[in-house]
């Protein structure tokens, strides 16, 4: 199960993102905004990473105006590990070795297009499991214990 959360700015490319979820028959939950009106991103970002935090959805995506405020918000939330990416490499590499758990992408930075093949890597990469990058997450995890 996939959350899905987004602002305003990222409502279309949310939608659009659904589709294609929908198209490859992947399940997901979205937990808004469900329009163009002006919100606040903290509030879907927190909505969306608490889902994938208590585990009731196995990764998310987020969806703002540019990606970063959105993820600012959720990397707040304990267990988090949200990544803003518009290239392929990084949306790979994030999963393969930071065992990022929420993508986020810029409604007003990427292509719906773009944000497909995002989406998908994102999606179908798995976690390398290597002890060194097991053991960089442990440290982002013990860093977010200490404050
Ligand atoms: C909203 O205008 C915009 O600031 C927001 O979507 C996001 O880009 C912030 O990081």
């Amino acid at each position: 199960m996939i959350a899905l959360g987004c602002d305003h700015a990222g409502f279309e490319l949310k939608q659009f993102i659904i589709k294609h979820l929908e198209d490859r028959g992947i399940e997901y939950k979205d937990y808004g905004t469900y329009s163009t009106d002006s919100v606040d991103y903290a509030v879907y970002a927190e909505k969306t990473a608490r889902a994938v935090a208590g585990g009731e959805c196995t990764l998310g995506l987020l969806f703002c105006g540019t990606g970063v405020g959105i993820s600012m918000a959720a990397n707040k939330v304990r267990g988090i590990r949200a990544a803003c990416c518009s290239d392929m490499f990084s949306a790979e590499m994030t999963r393969r070795h930071n065992d990022a758990n929420i993508l986020c992408l810029g409604g007003r930075v990427v292509s719906p297009e773009k944000a497909i093949e995002l989406v998908d890597v994102f999606l179908d990469t798995p976690f390398s499991g290597e002890d060194r990058h097991a053991r960089r997450i442990a440290q982002i995890t013990e860093l977010e214990n200490r404050f």
